[in-house]
Formats: C-alpha cells, structure tokens, sequence
C-alpha cells in the first residue's frame, strides 16, 4: 500500500499531466486559427503524450493500492502573440514540470518509498527529451523571426510528427 503523502502528491501529478494535455489541446487550436497545420499536429502529438503520462501515473497508484483522486483541470490560456511566445510557453512549462518530478522524487527519497523512487527514474529521462525538443524549436523560431518562408517550412517538418506510445513494460 503506498504512503498517504505520497498517494496525495501523485494525484496532484496526474492533475498536472492532464492540465499539460489541455494546454497543448488549446495551442493546437491556437495554431489551427493561425493557418499552421503543422504546429498544430505537433500540439495534438504532445496532447497525446501528456494524457499518457498522465495515465501512466494513473495505472502505478492503481497497482499500489491507491485511491485516485480526479481534481478540477484549471482552464488553460487561448491567445498567444506568436508562434515563438507558445513555444516559450512549452519551454517554461516543462521546466516547470520538471521541477514537480523532481519535487517528487524528493519525496520518495525521504520516505524511502523505492518502488516510486523506481517508477519516477522514466519521468527524469522523459523530462530530458522533453526539455530539448521545445527548446530546440524555440532556437528555430528565434532565428527566423517569425519570417513566412522559414515559418512555413517548420510547419511542414511539424506536420510529419506521430505520437506512439512507448512500450508499456517501459
Ligand atoms: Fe508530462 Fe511534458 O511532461
């Protein structure tokens, strides 16, 4: 059975993992009204991935033996100033879980609860992959300026992305 302030941390998670879906399900509208289809597709593959994180902490408090808690999801931002402020946005929001991974994992540490100590290692080398690529796209986007020609050719590369769920023995 997992430890009660442990239980309570990782539902909060699963709460941020879904916000983080929601978010990128409102940039991926954001890009849609712009006429960026690419940007779009990026943001849906990024929904994906969120609510599967979300999932992922989800089934773990499950097989612990823990009750979940479904929390309100706040309401996320619909208006940006350009495509470089919604990746800035991307950017610092990771860090920003980033952070709460490691806030957690902090936790796990004190109460030596190893199993999510385990657990939470996948969520530090996702946080890693997750951090570079909106960063990277954030170079990109400084670079060109918003300029059409350059702007329009990202949004092509963007447009080939899928999202496949990583094995689930992972
Ligand atoms: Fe679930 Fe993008 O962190």
């Amino acid at each position: 059975m997992i430890d009660e302030r442990m239980r309570t941390e990782i539902n909060k998670q699963i709460n941020a993992e879904l916000y983080s879906a929601y978010l990128y399900l409102s940039m991926a509208t954001y890009f849609e009204d712009q006429g960026l289809p690419g940007f779009a597709n990026w943001m849906y593959c990024q929904n994906q991935e969120e609510t599967f994180h979300g999932m992922k902490f989800l089934h773990y408090l499950v097989e612990r033996g823990g009750r979940v808690d479904l929390l309100a999801i706040d309401e996320p931002p619909r208006e940006w100033a350009s495509p470089l402020a919604v990746l800035e946005h991307v950017y610092e929001h990771e860090q920003h879980v980033t952070s709460l991974i490691n806030n957690l994992v902090d936790i796990a540490e004190e109460i030596k609860d190893r199993a999510t100590f385990n657990e939470l290692q996948w969520f530090v080398e996702e946080q890693v992959e997750e951090e570079a690529s909106a960063e990277t796209l954030v170079t990109k986007l400084r670079m060109i300026k918003d300029t059409p020609g350059p702007l329009l050719m990202i949004d092509n590369e963007l447009a080939t992305r899928v999202f496949t769920p990583p094995d689930a023995s992972e």
